[in-house]
């Protein structure tokens, strides 16, 4: 192809923006190993279902003359699928061979010759050295969901022997002359259509993607395919946007998930990564929302403890308060200013937050009065884990930051006030935080699917979930 060619092409291409995956799955080949044993079993039932047409016809019989014969009634007794493969074929998708398949059958056998002689009987088929060939291509729908079809199928029938009931032993003659063909390719040309009907099948599992995995009140994760799913020598990866976002609300963040793989682990039948990205557009989300607005009042804090959320407490710091607004309950009003910000590297999961901590004084006829607005820089540590299937976590802190932002009740050293909104934030803040934490947020999956051996690790700029999969139903 001429440069020139080349250019052109490059100009008429569209300019498109591809998005990159929050959330990158690898199937490996362990995975794959599972889903062919699941697939066997689907394609075995469908292969039993094999309705063998009866057959009939007429062949001259050496020394008898015109034979008029028809087989009816034939029905599989027996099907094995005692070896297959299913492979990955780089950059195009799956293939499934099967060999050493057998199926043995059962029918009726009648014949009439010279005119008035019928003769009629039973007769077994076994059909063995079955083999089936099949490719599969592996794409993306219009939703974002996979779907598999099977593109090319050969099959292809070893030999057959057949064991007639009743008869005279010419019969024997006829069969291997002409029955014999004729019900292998009967039987042949069933195979591959039933073969592409069971691929086929699967898309009804694939479709239950949870494309829009729902949350909570605030927020859903769209899981849907950014592209094709890509197939290695030992892998299928699967891009998915993996974004939060409002519910029936789809802005986007002002920042996009960068380009990141998974490292080439084997030992698990997937890895799901989720990137920093994904977390952060939580954050996003859930800031919008108005999430981590939070007014603390003091029956959240335990009754055990002796510091309370009142004028007096707060009096034997700042005096100002206890004099201006003696004797009343306080509430503060703990707000994010931004995002919060996730990162993750090796084994810690850090989330920075900067806000404003508002005091005020609850007068008798319940309206609020200013006191100090607090500026706040926060960092918590995460701990997440697998729960069902279901991403979860806790936070603790690590460190909290406080300078003065306005006060209403002349000048006080803020540092004075760092035990207690230490004790605020450990008991009231970061259990609030945590509880809704430990909800979970829905990992992707299909169908009605449990993981097991699960493992989790952090590493830089996302975490890696190992797990092995199992199917219920
Ligand atoms: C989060 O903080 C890191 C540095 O700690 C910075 O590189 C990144 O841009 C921040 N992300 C957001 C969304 O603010
Ligand atoms: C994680 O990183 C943060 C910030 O870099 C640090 O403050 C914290 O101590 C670290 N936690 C652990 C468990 O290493
Ligand atoms: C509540 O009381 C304060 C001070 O006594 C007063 O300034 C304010 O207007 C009152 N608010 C209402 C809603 O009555």
């Amino acid at each position: 192809m001429s440069p020139w060619w080349l250019l052109t092409l490059l100009t008429l291409v569209p300019f498109t923006l591809s998005t990159n995956a929050g959330v990158k799955v690898k199937l490996t080949q362990k995975g794959l190993e599972y889903t062919r044993l699941i697939g066997m079993t689907k394609l075995q039932q469908k292969l039993k279902a094999i309705k063998v047409p009866d057959l009939s016809g007429t062949e001259k019989v050496a020394p008898i003359g015109k034979v008029k014969y028809s087989l009816t009634g034939m029905q599989i007794t027996n099907l094995g699928l005692p070896k297959s493969q299913l492979g990955m074929v780089p950059g195009t998708g799956l293939s499934l061979s099967i060999g050493n398949a057998f199926i043995s059958l059962h029918g009726n056998w009648k014949v009439r010759y010279l005119h008035f002689v019928k003769d009629h009987g039973s007769f077994d088929l076994s059909v063995t050295g079955l083999t089936i060939a099949t490719s599969i291509a592996l794409k993306s729908d219009e939703t974002g969901r996979p779907t598999v079809n099977s593109v090319s199928c050969a099959s292809s029938v070893g030999s057959a022997s057949i064991k007639f009931h009743g008869g005279a032993s010419w019969l024997y003659n006829l069969f291997s002359a002409y029955i014999d063909k004729a019900l292998r390719a009967a039987l042949q040309k069933q195979i591959c259509p039933l073969v592409s009907d069971a691929i086929s099948d699967m898309n009804p599992h694939l479709k239950t993607l949870n494309v829009l995995a729902h949350v909570d009140k605030y927020a859903e994760i769209e899981y849907s395919m950014v592209a094709s799913p890509a197939v290695s020598k030992a892998f299928v990866d699967f891009s998915l946007k993996g974004e939060f976002y409002n519910i029936g609300q789809h802005k986007e963040p002002p920042f996009s998930a960068p380009v990141f793989g998974l490292p080439p682990q084997i030992n698990n039948m997937l890895y799901i990564g989720v990137s920093a990205f994904t977390a952060n557009s939580a954050a996003f989300v859930y800031n919008n929302a108005g999430a981590f607005n939070l007014f603390i009042t003091d029956d959240m804090i335990p009754p055990s403890s002796p510091i309370r959320l009142n004028t007096r407490t707060f009096g034997a710091f700042i005096p100002q308060i206890a004099k201006q607004y003696p004797a009343m309950m306080m509430k503060l009003l703990v707000k994010t200013t931004k995002q919060p910000n996730i990162s993750f590297q090796l084994n810690n999961v850090t989330l920075q937050a900067s806000g404003t901590v508002t005091a005020y004084a609850i007068l008798p006829n319940t309206t609020l009065a200013p006191l100090f607005i607090l500026n706040m820089e926060a960092s918590v540590s995460a701990h997440i884990y697998v729960t069902g299937l279901k991403l979860a976590g806790s936070v603790t802190l690590n460190r909290m930051d406080m300078a003065l932002g306005a006060s209403y009740v002349g000048p006080f050293q803020v540092k004075s006030l760092d035990n207690i909104f230490l004790m605020v934030l450990k008991v009231a803040v970061l259990p609030k935080i945590n509880a809704h934490l430990q909800q979970g947020y829905p990992l992707p999956t299909i169908g009605k699917m449990n993981l097991v051996n699960t493992q989790l690790q952090v590493l830089k700029d996302y975490m890696l979930i190992g797990t092995d999969v199992q199917f219920r139903g």
